[in-house]
């Protein structure tokens, strides 16, 4: 394959990583006591580790005004000398009886009861922050080994998510503090492990602080890991792989920040090798030896050509992987895997997005991360499952608002097509600011998915003005040295043609629908997108506004006065193509920010699907008008007992070219369907049918029923898969229905479902996407919701059937069986 390879560029020097990811400094260190002591018994050729360090944490909420409820925490002299910070809970004998043990990701604030204090509305009623410091503190112990053949290597700890400013501690040393609640950080921990014994780390995570005005959770709420290398490796997020595609071929940039963290200089050659999607290798480019002096860094670039490269598409993302070895004095010291797409991405002033050459409108949907059951704490199958309910309503593009996202949700969007819009938390070009957006950019850059970075959401102190361009200005420089290949853009609500507007590459609309003509008109150079739109307000199954309860009605009217309905948005942008296209607020309903209604209220419903993933009415508009298939959605249910005679609104959600309605077999008059727009009829009720025939060109296509039904008789349940993989991780969403006797969902049913999970299998959530519902999500209950629920059930490591029993006075109740296959958990600290 070598005849593939261009001449390598080789550059020195070691890359600025601005903050990133902590990268031990490259000179000097070393030099100093501790270094002279090391005797590194480390062999080379060990390979690379990176251990899931999610399992068997103990757990104990502390207290933010009270050192006696908090572990002494700031009573004592914990920072005055290495070693001896918090010194009884790095006791070998310290009791953990009365903690928890439980296992990451964990979110402690889903597990609180809701209180009815206005101070907590954005957070979704739940006590989190300075005025309940009883549950705001999270202590986080876990004890793990270290044998002692690691010495000699580097060790590290990798946090990819914690909510919020956290205070890391191992074996009594403290290792510093991350105030992100999103962005990954870690610390090497090379000089504090024992080797050859126990090791205990310590985290303390203190919510009483919120960065947005929306349901945050708390904990460590993403994955943990401990990382083994040997001294010459690859830094941390310093593989970055970009494709040019020309004619029937691409040229990789390949950029590698080797280094040496070792007292011995080693003679290294880098071979980066490419393999297709079909595990074909296609390429391979290695270096000369180069020498790389004891504690330096230095950026090797190579171009590799690929012939007729599979390119990554929304219809067909294929990933390729680069493989990438270190090797010293002949000895492989370094191995790692990045899965990158080959694609070529493009923003147009006058045409929009376009992928791999042909222009696309991005159908984006904007969303937060929380999901029902489990709060922030997302099992990974989960980022599939949102991503997939997208999907399915022919959303193409994710808005990461407004922070980083996890690692899988790029995962998920990488592998089943959705492009990504990635939005950093803090629009800063201080210190922080800059050190939160290049860890976001350093790990997010080898993501197909992701193709333009936001800096910000309607900044509104300094978008408009001089400092917002300033900020701007360091924020996007910082983008193009960590990745000349995207653009940058900023959600921005006002403002636009001044401040920070003429610094972003991509102009970002949020709810600007008076002028952006003219905007483009006087911005005939600046491509422009809808970062947000929409805001459209609807409860599932709810066709009434109803204040007392916090319900707002499915019909595509209620939108907040900056907002508006799906229809108009959508129906605005598709009719400009200078536009890129543009992101609904939001996906996904999440908790927090109730609107317009407050308690009881306690979730957003600007969610086209609810907090379950169950679709509102809306997503058969989006699905319509976003997708190709023909669709026909009759609304709303037909059991209207009561309301004999009255006038009910009937819509229909379709993207055929005329609809026919019919009440028990009369038709009520057919009606031409306008593109982006639905069709509607006012009906006296009558129990019975209600039928839409819609066609196109003279033929019916397709006929939707609303049958009045029966009282609720039995539980049907279904998961999203019939097998999962027994690796302690994965999960089954399981779908719980009331149907009457016939089999038909009873639209109003709310009965109480109780869960029993038996076999290889555990209960971790269940929800209903009620926005009003003050249920646990940890319970083993929940009522139906407009005759629906959904329980979250978690394999175990233990092959075999899961068993899921559902029951509720009166009912017949429902069971169903998952297999849980055999399968070999991720690599994990023990
Ligand atoms: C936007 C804001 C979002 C959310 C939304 C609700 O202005 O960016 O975070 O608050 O309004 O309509």
């Amino acid at each position: 394959m070598r005849d593939w390879t261009r001449r390598d560029v080789v550059k020195t020097g070691v890359a600025a990583s601005l903050g990133g990811w902590a990268v031990p400094a490259v000179a000097g260190a070393g030099e100093g006591e501790g270094a002279a002591e090391r005797t590194p018994t480390h062999v080379a050729g060990t390979p690379r580790e990176r251990l899931l360090l999610d399992f068997n944490w103990r757990f104990h909420l502390g207290h933010a005004d009270d050192p006696a409820q908090d572990f002494g925490f700031g009573r004592d002299q914990e920072f005055a000398k290495t070693g001896a910070f918090m010194l009884p809970l790095f006791r070998p004998g310290f009791d953990v009886s009365a903690w928890r043990q439980l296992d990451l990701p964990h979110d402690w604030v889903v597990e609180l009861p809701f209180e009815n204090d206005p101070s907590l509305v954005d957070q979704g009623f739940k006590p989190v922050g300075r005025t309940y410091p009883a549950t705001s503190i999270g202590w986080y112990r876990r004890v793990f080994d270290v044998p002692a053949t690691d010495h000699g290597r580097r060790l590290s700890l990798e946090f990819d998510g914690v909510f919020r400013d956290c205070i890391v501690a191992l074996n009594g040393v403290y290792l510093g503090r991350n105030l992100s609640g999103y962005a990954p950080f870690r610390f090497d921990v090379t000089d504090f492990v024992n080797y050859g014994g126990s090791n205990i780390l310590v985290v303390r995570v203190d919510a009483t602080e919120h960065e947005g005005w929306f349901y945050e959770g708390a904990g460590i709420y993403r994955h943990a890991w401990l990382v083994k290398t040997g001294p010459v490796h690859a830094a941390p997020g310093g593989v970055f792989v970009s494709a040019e595609v020309h004619g029937g071929g691409a040229t990789l940039t390949v950029q590698t920040q080797a280094e040496n963290e070792g007292d011995a200089p080693a003679l290294c050659v880098l071979v980066s090798t490419i393999t297709d999607p079909a595990g074909r290798v296609v390429a391979r480019s290695a270096t000369p030896p180069a020498r790389l002096a004891p504690w330096s860094g230095r950026e090797i670039t190579q171009h590799i050509p690929v012939k007729n490269p599979a390119l990554w598409s929304l219809e067909h993302p294929q990933l390729h992987r680069l493989t990438t070895v270190i090797e010293a004095a002949g000895a492989e010291v370094d191995r790692l895997e990045t899965p990158f797409g080959i694609r070529s991405i493009r923003f147009d002033a006058d045409r929009g997005f376009f992928l791999n050459g042909t222009r696309v409108e991005l159908k984006g949907t904007c969303n937060h991360q929380d999901h029902a059951g489990v709060g922030s704490a997302l099992p990974d199958r989960l980022q599939f499952y949102r991503v997939e309910r997208l999907k399915g309503m022919g959303c193409n593009a994710y808005r990461t608002s407004h922070n980083p996202p996890t690692a899988e949700l790029l995962d998920a969007c990488d592998r089943l097509g959705m492009l990504v819009l990635d939005e950093t938390r803090m629009m800063s070009s201080s210190e922080e600011g800059l050190s939160q957006f290049s860890r976001m950019i350093r790990r997010d850059r080898n993501h197909p998915c992701v193709v333009a970075w936001s800096i910000g959401n309607e900044e509104g102190w300094v978008q408009g003005a001089e400092r917002g361009a300033l900020i701007a200005a360091a924020m996007k420089r910082l983008a193009r040295q960590l990745d000349p290949t995207r653009l940058v853009t900023e959600a921005m609500n006002g403002a636009w043609g001044r401040g920070l507007s003429a610094v972003v590459d991509i102009q970002g609309f949020n709810y600007f629908q008076g002028d952006i003509d003219g905007y483009h008109r006087d911005h005939p150079h600046q491509p422009t997108m809808g970062t947000e739109t929409a805001s459209t307000v609807s409860t599932r199954g709810i066709y009434a506004n109803d204040e007392t309860r916090g319900y707002v009605s499915a019909y595509d009217v209620n939108f907040p006065p900056w907002a508006s309905t799906a229809e108009r948005w959508w129906t605005y942008f598709d009719a400009r193509a200078f536009l890129a296209g543009g992101f609904a607020w939001t996906g996904f309903d999440y908790r927090g920010e109730p609107t317009p209604y407050k308690w009881p209220c306690i979730s957003s419903h600007f969610g086209i699907v609810d907090t379950c993933g169950f679709p509102k009415d809306n997503y058969f508009y989006y699905q319509a008008w976003w997708g190709a298939a023909p669709v026909l959605h009759l609304f709303p249910h037909w059991n209207w007992a009561g309301k004999e005679g009255q006038a009910i609104e009937v819509w229909c959600h379709t993207n055929l070219e005329r609809v026919e309605l019919f009440l028990n077999g009369a038709s009520l008059g057919a009606q031409d369907v306008q593109r982006d727009s639905h069709v509607m009829w006012k009906v006296p009720y009558a129990a019975g049918t209600l039928e839409a025939r819609g066609s196109k060109g003279g033929q019916v296509v397709l006929t939707e029923q609303r049958e009045t039904t029966g009282p609720a008789a039995r539980i049907e349940l279904a998961a999203d898969r019939p097998r999962v993989a027994a690796d302690g991780e994965d999960l089954a969403v399981v779908e719980v229905r009331v149907v009457d006797a016939a089999g038909r969902l009873v639209p109003v049913a709310d009965d109480e479902i109780a869960f029993r999970v038996t076999g290889s299998g555990r209960l971790i959530g269940v929800g209903n996407g009620d926005p009003s519902s003050h249920e646990a999500d940890k319970g083993d209950s929940r009522r139906a919701f407009n005759g629906l629920c959904a329980a979250f059930v978690q394999a175990t490591r233990d092959a075999g059937g899961i068993q899921i029993e559902a029951t509720a006075p009166g009912l017949a109740s429902g069971t169903l069986a998952i297999q849980a296959e055999a399968a070999t958990p991720r690599p994990a600290v023990a």
